[in-house]
């Protein structure tokens, strides 16, 4: 399903369009109560978790159908500072907690999901580069954290340049990823702020995108964008890919702004908002900090267990979504 679905298509009946007004940039606080949010989404699917990437030598028979299913998730927006990287590595973490297997992969030469799990992008020797432009197996940029994670370094920031001489430089990560994808069960991509080649390439790898959104700067324009590349990808390089969710993150439910932003969001994007909102706290600044998730460092708290119910969330919408093709294709 594709973002611009409530949006003009050429050829087409004109569908209803897109509010071309985006919200002030200026909070007016409300003393309204705070809005229910979801109640928490089922148990995770299947009766066995699946056995650690570090094990993959051994798969079970139960942890098969899902090993042959890898999902691999590309987490996008243009726009910078919208929480990619803060979803990235709590929503893998959550995954890994119910019983997943899950890498996480760096790819903004920022570093900063490198960064989040203890580690100076500046004093690694081979990350995501090497991986990209000299083909150096993946696994050996991998570390174990609290889930694997492939690492970026600065030099990451030359690597559009040198895979743009490269043929084949848009399939560069799908290449790279072939060697590990069969030992995970999620790959979750974290993409810098633009839809250069690094975000292209991800949108290669990937079977689906996963787009974060700010609730106070919503830029509904931006989203049509990121939609137009992904349609270039899947006319050209992908024809799977697809945006699977829109997750509302620095929601403050006490703001009419924040609620107009979801309420905007809902019009335009219908099912493909998740139904869980990422409040704004502090904790999720402070975790990176400590070299963790929010997870490890607050285990208890609401901030973690935001994320594992969208965590729960984005595990039953895709099945429902497989469910759904399974049946129209039976
Ligand atoms: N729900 C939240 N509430 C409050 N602060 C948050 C929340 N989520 C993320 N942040 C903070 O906002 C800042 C931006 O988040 P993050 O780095 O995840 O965004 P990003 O989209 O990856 O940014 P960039 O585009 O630069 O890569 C960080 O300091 C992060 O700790
Ligand atoms: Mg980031």
């Amino acid at each position: 399903m594709g973002l611009i679905r409530l949006l003009p298509r050429p050829g087409g009946s004109p569908p209803a369009p897109a509010p071309e007004r985006e919200p002030e940039h200026v909070e007016r606080v409300e003393r309204v109560p705070e809005p229910v949010v979801s109640e928490p989404a089922p148990d995770p699917p299947g009766d066995e978790p699946a056995s650690p990437a570090t094990d993959a030598g051994e798969i079970s028979a139960a942890a098969e159908p899902t090993r042959a299913a890898t999902r691999v998730i590309a987490l996008a927006n243009q726009k910078g500072g919208v929480a990619k990287t803060t979803t990235t590595l709590n929503l893998g973490v959550a995954f890994r907690e119910m019983g997943y297997r899950v890498l996480l992969v760096d790819l903004d030469p920022q570093g900063n999901l490198t960064m989040s799990q203890g580690l100076n992008p500046d004093a690694i020797d081979r990350s995501m580069f090497d991986a990209l432009v000299h083909r150096v197996p993946i696994s050996e940029v991998i570390e174990q954290r609290e889930v694997d994670l492939a690492v970026a370094s600065i030099d990451l920031a030359g690597a559009e340049l040198a895979l743009s001489a490269l043929i084949g430089r848009e399939r560069s990560l799908e290449k790279a990823l072939a060697e590990v994808r069969a030992q995970y069960d999620f790959i979750l991509i974290d993409t810098p702020p633009s839809l250069g080649l690094l975000t292209i390439n991800a949108f290669v790898a990937a079977t689906g995108v996963i787009v974060p959104v700010q609730c106070e700067y919503l830029s509904l324009r931006g989203l049509v964008q990121l939609e137009n590349t992904l349609a270039m990808v899947r006319e050209n390089l992908n024809p799977h890919v697809a945006v699977e969710g829109i997750v509302a993150t620095m929601f403050d439910g006490r703001t009419l702004h924040s609620r107009e932003a979801i309420e905007i969001l809902e019009e335009n994007f219908g099912d493909l908002v998740y139904r869980t909102r990422i409040r704004k706290t502090v904790r999720y600044a402070e975790a990176p900090v400590k070299g963790s998730s929010v997870l490890k460092y607050d285990p208890t708290g609401a901030a973690a267990e935001a994320y594992r119910e969208l965590a729960r969330e984005v595990a039953a919408a895709k099945e429902a979504q497989d469910g759904a093709q399974a049946r129209e294709h039976a």
